[in-house]
């Protein structure tokens, strides 16, 4: 275990903020280095300069890099406003200064799959976007560019309280034909109307025996479910927690979360250093929904 990992720390530029959906925004930094060496799954920790309050950066995972792949120039992040942070990102202007650090967090593995079933809550679907890159089109990452996710079909089931806070798709365009999206409303207001859960245990009990992966983003309740339905249906499923966090790279130990050992053994683990990517399996979900 890294006891703690001084990170890099860079000003980024805002190029462009891009409204998604009713309370969700895409905004784009320019940061050559962070984006030539940032991984699907890993975030970034951002702070306004010049700002004491909010005081703490807040993290926020990678939705793109932009720019040609073995040398991207700058990257995306999705957000949902929530709080303090979010609602200055709502009006930043191109020209505007960011402080932000990373690469953070360990990413998701390099796996290979026939089917990458991804499963997203609100503001989860994020990383999903490098993900379904990485695995339909061989999109690279990284410097040098890691071997990353292999699938030869993708889905993503997509849940959001109503059709209004559903992000627009349509940064999605180059994956049709081979990313199959779902969209599900708790109010019935487009697509399925329910919980992810039911598209979900219908994909797992259609897949015969075709090799699948589950990864899963959103609120923890969610992918408690996700991951029991996992269990049940004998599928991997790696989750992506959104654990609250104050430094990002390992020193504060605000993000712990409680992670299996060993048989009837759990300790904890930091989400910014040994996550935010976990197996599902190895969650003591218990332990964590109490916690909360
Ligand atoms: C690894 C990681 C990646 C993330 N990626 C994204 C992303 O891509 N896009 C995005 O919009 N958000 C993302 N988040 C969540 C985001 O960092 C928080 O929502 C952040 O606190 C927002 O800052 P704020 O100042 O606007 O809200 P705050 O003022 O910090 O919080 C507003 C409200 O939200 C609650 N809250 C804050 N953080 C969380 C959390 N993590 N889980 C549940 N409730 C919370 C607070 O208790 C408070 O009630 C990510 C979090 C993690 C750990
Ligand atoms: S956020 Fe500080 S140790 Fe994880």
């Amino acid at each position: 275990m890294t006891v703690c990992s001084l990170t890099n720390q860079f000003d980024a530029t805002v190029s462009q903020l891009e409204q998604l959906a009713d309370e969700v925004y895409r905004v784009r930094l320019e940061c050559p280095p962070l984006a030539q060496a940032i991984l699907p799954g890993q975030f970034l920790m951002l702070r306004m300069p010049q700002r004491n309050d909010p005081l703490l950066g807040r993290p926020f995972a990678l939705y793109d890099t932009v720019g040609d792949p073995k040398q991207p120039t700058a990257l995306d992040i999705g957000f949902h406003v929530v709080g303090k942070m979010t609602s200055l990102m709502e009006t930043l202007q191109p020209g505007e200064q960011l402080e932000v650090w990373g690469p953070l967090g360990n990413g998701f593995p390099e796996l290979e799959t026939t089917h990458l079933l991804q499963v997203a809550g609100g503001i989860g679907y994020t990383p999903f976007v490098a993900v379904s890159r990485e695995a339909l089109l061989q999109k690279t990452y990284g410097t040098p560019a890691r071997s990353g996710i292999r699938a030869e079909r993708g889905t993503l089931i997509y849940g959001v309280k109503s059709a209004r806070f559903a992000a627009r798709m349509d940064d999605l365009a180059d994956l049709s034909g081979k990313l199959d999206i779902e969209v599900c409303t708790e109010d019935g207001s487009t697509g399925y109307e329910g919980l992810v859960t039911g598209p979900l245990r219908r994909r797992l009990a259609e897949r015969g025996n075709e090799p699948t992966t589950v990864l899963t983003c959103g609120p923890l309740v969610m992918m408690r479910v996700v991951a029991e339905i996992c269990r049940e249906f004998g599928v991997p499923c790696l989750v992506s927690l959104e654990t609250p966090m104050a430094c990002g790279f390992g020193a504060c130990f605000s993000c712990v979360v409680p992670v299996v050992t060993g048989p009837d053994e759990w300790d904890y683990q930091r989400s910014c250093m040994e996550g935010p990517i976990f197996e599902a399996e190895r969650i003591h979900w218990e332990q964590m929904m109490g916690k909360k």
